[in-house]
């Protein structure tokens, strides 16, 4: 059985694969309008959510399927103190794929192991957030041509954005990626994947804490919210949140074509007199989220044309 609990569960084969078929889809969506009829996702959402949830039941329904589900785990059996295990091995009779967000690290990967169907990691908490990367990688590959051969900063908070965390996982399997890594202090990138990651593969990175510096020599810039929900303490946010705007100055410090890429939601990190100029891509990003969504049910339900 396949699942999707960290970016690393497909190889770069595997990926490359996806990307193509979400780029396929993106040309001639009609063409997939029926193949997943009769099939059904349950969506299983004990978080806050807007994009990833709809962007996985759009994806569904384009696919000719159906959706079933939660969108808080108040309004599940979670409240009566079910655990993420019995839950899904009940929905492995209702569905025939489920995606799940939840607040705990590893939740997935539990679910996983109780699952009849393939799971889909949609966030544990401040761990990983494997089909986010999956846009990201089909934007940027879309927009830049390539995976490999980039300097890409990454902006905001690094300690506990999953989308972060997955997206230096995936790339690091490409050739000649450099990572600025731009944050304050206290949010700076969880050791795991200093040490565990970047050092022992070897891959060039820098940590800075003025986005200027590292402005200039960026094809990417992929910027993250202060992930407020992650914090023990409102001061210590309130004293982050603003910590870094990036606005029509600073963007005259950016290549021609340097993109910006943004998981969302936004709160203050992006000034909005920036949302007209044509580098600023998250919206794009946002519609690319479907395709691969897409792409990524018909590959695990291993449905094919
Ligand atoms: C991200 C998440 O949930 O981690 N949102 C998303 O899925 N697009 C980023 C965020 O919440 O800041």
């Amino acid at each position: 059985m396949n699942h999707i609990i960290s970016p690393l569960d497909m190889s770069v084969d595997e990926l490359e694969k996806l990307l193509d078929l979400a780029n396929d889809i993106e040309r001639d969506p009609a063409k997939y309008a029926h193949v997943c009829e009769g099939k059904r996702l349950a969506s299983l959402f004990y978080e806050p959510s807007t994009r990833t949830r709809l962007s996985f039941e759009a994806a569904m329904m384009n696919l000719g399927g159906k959706v079933l589900g939660f969108s808080e785990a108040g309004s599940s059996s979670a409240m009566k103190g079910e655990s993420v295990s019995d839950t899904i091995r009940v929905v492995s009779c209702y569905a025939d794929i489920a995606a799940i967000r939840h607040p705990k690290e590893g939740a997935a990967l539990v679910a996983s192991m109780a699952s009849k169907i393939p799971v889909i990691n949609a966030g544990d908490g401040g761990h990983q957030h494997p089909t986010q990367t999956l846009t990201d990688l089909l934007t940027i590959r879309s927009l830049k041509g390539r995976l490999d051969h980039l300097t890409i900063g990454l902006c905001g908070d690094l300690k506990f954005g999953r989308t972060v965390h997955s997206l230096i996982e995936a790339l690091v399997r490409y050739e000649n990626i450099t990572f600025i890594l731009i944050s304050p202090e206290e949010l700076r990138i969880p050791s795991y994947i200093r040490n565990g990651i970047l050092q022992k593969e070897n891959i060039f990175y820098r940590e800075v804490v003025r986005l200027e510096d590292a402005l200039p020599e960026l094809d990417l810039l992929y910027m993250t919210r202060v992930q407020k929900e992650r914090f023990f303490n409102e001061d210590d946010y309130v004293r982050m949140k603003d910590f870094y705007i990036l606005d029509a100055n600073k963007m005259k410090l950016a290549g021609p074509d340097m993109l910006v890429l943004h998981p969302l939601p936004r709160v203050n990190e992006i000034s909005v007199e920036i949302d007209n100029d044509p580098r600023a891509v998250y919206f794009k990003q946002a519609q690319y989220g479907v395709y691969v969504r897409m792409a990524l049910i018909m590959t695990l339900l291993d449905i094919h044309l």
